[in-house]
């Protein structure tokens, strides 16, 4: 696992803060995060760029929490957006208009509009008919918005199907071979302005094959559309990068973009102003989640350990039958009994783990871990449950970052009938 989450004797740490101790005064669930550790997973793919002219753009939508952001922005990250209120929590985290690029299928006007006031970057437009509405939109602003054609590569991640996007047939980028024709009518509409190309292809990919097959694709449709009299100033890769949460062997950043250079001075694109956009890679083995055991329920067929965490806080098992560890707070001395970890959520999907062992009992406290990314960020109200509260840990330093919801935050915004 991550180094800064480990065992030191008997009990598990998160950089020099005892996570129990964490648990005693913040309560539980908890979500923990290592700034380090997002440092060290950010670090990889600065070496990784070394005298390349790159930018990375945090793909925020993995875990978009302020403080997490504040990380990122100070360390001197853009940032990929999907909507509105992501835009103004990036901002309200420090982070400049320029550094920002806007991706997703389905921008409103008034997203476009708040995004070319502010001066983002670019657009990653994602079809032909958003084309015809940001130039509209630009033009009422007396401005020309900046854009980038997310271009389907289609090759396949060889990922989970519910988190591959670079496929023929899913809803995301202009098809390759529409894609000369979508970057003339960029050109030729009055309130656009072409900066770029970008791709992504999936999440939690765990090898390079994809990666080269999508450069290669890309690059392709750069010589063509440059051939065409349009210049792309810079070519955006996506995210995507895979984590470990079991046994997956993902490439690090560093080596795996030693090998997308290669292919990249091959071709006579190396000296190319490029962009990325990932986000579990940065956060995802920075965060864990603590939670309290409540019940063990001895079953016919299964034996249950229902924890106080549930779908709600952490949705990945439930949506993609994800698997995430599950590690006791303190090591067991105990004899371990096969569980299905389940939250108190009335439904069979709210499950967090499946035939683990674990040697446990009511009150134990657990770290799910792999937590960082596309958990809070993906966390519901289902049965009226707060959100959970999150600190980040920076060596022995603890920030609350957020503070658990409570019930009147939950009804503030409804009314009830006269
Ligand atoms: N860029 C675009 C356009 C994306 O759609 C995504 C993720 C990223 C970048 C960042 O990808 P990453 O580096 O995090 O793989 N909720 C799912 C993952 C959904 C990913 C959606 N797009 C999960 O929990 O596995």
């Amino acid at each position: 696992g991550a180094p800064f989450v480990q065992y030191r004797g008997e009990e598990l740490f998160v950089e020099d803060v005892r996570l129990a101790d964490l648990a005693r005064e913040h309560g539980t669930p908890l979500f923990v995060y290592s700034r380090n550790a997002m440092l060290a997973a950010l670090g990889a793919y600065q070496r990784g760029f070394a005298g390349r002219k790159a930018k990375i753009c945090y793909a925020m939508k993995a875990n978009s929490s302020l403080a997490i952001l504040q990380v990122f922005a100070r360390a001197g990250c853009g940032f990929d957006i999907v909507s509105g209120g992501e835009l103004e929590r990036v901002l309200a985290a420090g982070a400049r208009g320029e550094d920002i690029i806007f991706s997703g299928v389905g921008k409103s006007r008034r997203e476009m509009r708040r995004a070319l006031e502010v001066g983002i970057h670019c657009f990653n437009v994602e079809s032909e008919a958003e084309l015809e509405v940001l130039s509209e939109v630009a033009v009422d602003l007396g401005t020309r918005a900046p854009v980038s054609l997310r271009v389907n590569p289609d090759v396949n991640p060889l990922t989970h199907p519910y988190i591959s996007t670079g496929l023929k047939g899913n809803k995301f980028g202009i098809a390759h071979k529409d894609a000369l024709r979508a970057y003339q009518r960029a050109a030729a509409l009055p309130g656009l302005r072409v900066v770029g190309i970008d791709c992504h292809i999936g999440s939690q990919i765990t090898q390079v094959l994809p990666y080269l097959d999508a450069m290669d694709r890309i690059l392709d449709l750069v010589t063509q559309i440059e051939e065409a009299g349009i210049p792309i100033e810079h070519i955006d890769f996506g995210g995507g990068l895979g984590i470990v949460y079991n046994d997956e062997q993902p490439p690090a950043a560093d080596a795996l973009w030693q090998r997308l250079f290669q292919r990249l001075d091959a071709r006579g694109f190396g000296g190319r102003q490029l962009m990325i956009e990932p986000g579990r890679s940065l956060v995802g083995n920075a965060g864990l989640c603590v939670a309290e055991v409540l019940y063990l329920k001895p079953g016919e067929q299964k034996n249950f350990c229902i924890i106080d965490a549930a779908m709600n806080d952490l949705p990945r098992p439930a949506m993609y039958e994800a698997f995430h560890q599950i590690v006791p707070l303190a090591r067991p001395t105990a004899q371990s009994q096969v569980y299905d970890v389940v939250g108190p959520v009335c439904e069979s999907g709210d499950w967090i783990g499946r035939e683990r062992s674990l040697a446990v009992q009511a009150g134990d406290l657990l770290a799910v871990l792999s937590a960082g990314a596309y958990c809070m960020s993906m966390a519901s109200n289902y049965n009226t449950r707060g959100r959970a509260a999150e600190v980040l840990v920076d060596g022995a330093q603890v920030h609350v970052v957020r503070e658990r919801e409570d019930v009147a935050d939950q009804l503030r915004k409804e009314h009830l009938l006269p």
